[in-house]
């Protein structure tokens, strides 16, 4: 765990360097930041008919038992995306929202299946995306990168025929992920088309120990040979597990408003990531999909902070920890993670 620079910080200050500090995200469904609004305003330009009378009737929707319940309406919210335009809007929206949080580097998912399984091509879902992710670059200075998800709940035949599809494309992507419903859909059940990426020299990483149990973590490091692991939280059941990930030093995508929201935790108070944090595991604080659930990625530094008491040395290590996990160059990490070094030392003066 590297530490901060020798300076104090008092912990009234926390909230604000929590702001200001320069951090990456490492885990966010593009789909998933498409705020009520938005997803009303597409409705209407595409024609599409909600089965929701209002924007206010469709937030209150947003009341989750798990994870399942979640996606029912998340791949309803993604109905609307239609054109090219509809994609590069909702990522946008998303990087806009990057500059203003102090995100210097975001590791994008996005689902291609939810959009080709309604016949939207492929070809009209990554060029949208990636425009939005170009224009980032050189208005906004922000550094955007895609994972392209599998569907979990899909076959794996199907994920090597979205493979496939994305081959004409795969210089806008850099890796991909495995989403969707946990339970029942094992890692290994996606191990050829994870076989495939890997000799394709494609990034990898895999939701798993967010409702599933720890065996998902292991079969993804050992199966798929992920290089971090999106959630992760239920390593704690194993603390064999947990020492390998320290060991290792696999970078864990913690989303703590998420998890309360999916009732991983009952509240942020009973949240583990201090625990593992403390422990020496690399974890991260992320988002997954802002638009649902309650804030953007400083919202959950915020909360997160707050309820478990988090020191300015923690908002360090978190924020230092998603530069060193981020699939970019050495050169840039370097920059970045200095970046958030002059950060702190500002707020000490
Ligand atoms: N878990 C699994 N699949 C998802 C999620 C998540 O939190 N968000 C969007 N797809
Ligand atoms: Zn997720």
């Amino acid at each position: 765990m590297a530490a901060m620079p020798a300076v104090t910080i008092d912990s009234s200050k926390l909230p604000a360097l929590l702001q200001a500090m320069p951090k990456a995200e490492l885990h966010m469904h593009i789909e998933g930041s498409l705020e009520p609004e938005l997803i009303f305003a597409l409705a209407q330009r595409n024609g599409v008919q909600l089965s929701y009378p209002s924007v206010e009737a469709l937030r209150a929707a947003y009341a989750f038992s798990d994870l399942q319940s979640f996606l029912d309406i998340y791949y309803a919210g993604a109905s609307v995306l239609l054109k090219e335009q509809d994609f590069h809007d909702m990522a946008w929206a998303y990087l806009s929202k990057c500059k203003a949080e102090n995100i210097l580097r975001t590791e994008m998912f996005f689902d291609p299946q939810t959009h080709t399984d309604r016949g939207v091509p492929f070809e009209v879902v990554i060029k949208g995306l990636s425009s939005a992710c170009e224009r980032a670059r050189t208005e906004l200075g922000v550094s955007a990168a895609l994972i392209m998800c599998f569907l979990r709940h899909l076959s794996e035949d199907e994920a090597l025929a979205t493979l496939e599809a994305s081959l004409p494309y795969k210089d806008h992507f850099i890796g991909v992920g495995l989403d969707s419903s946990e339970r029942g859909h094992p890692p290994e059940k996606f191990a050829r088309v994870f076989a495939r990426c890997q000799e394709l020299g494609l990034h990898l990483v895999a939701h798993a120990g967010e409702e599933g149990p720890p065996q998902y973590i292991y079969n993804a490091l050992d199966i798929l040979h992920v290089e971090r692991i999106d959630h992760g939280v239920r390593c704690v059941e194993d603390p064999a597990l947990v020492q390998r990930l320290i060991q290792q030093g696999t970078a864990l995508t913690v989303c703590p408003l998420s998890n309360v929201k999916l009732c991983v935790f009952k509240d942020l108070k009973q949240h583990n990531l201090k625990t593992l944090l403390r422990q020496g595991v690399k974890v991260t604080i992320n988002s997954d999909d802002p638009a649902y659930f309650g804030g953007y990625l400083n919202q959950n530094y915020l909360e997160t902070a707050a309820a478990l008491d988090l020191t300015a040395q923690d908002a360090y290590t978190l924020a230092r920890n998603s530069f060193e996990a981020a699939f970019a160059s050495e050169a840039d990490k370097a920059n970045w993670i200095a970046q958030l070094d002059q950060t702190f030392t500002r707020f000490a003066a």
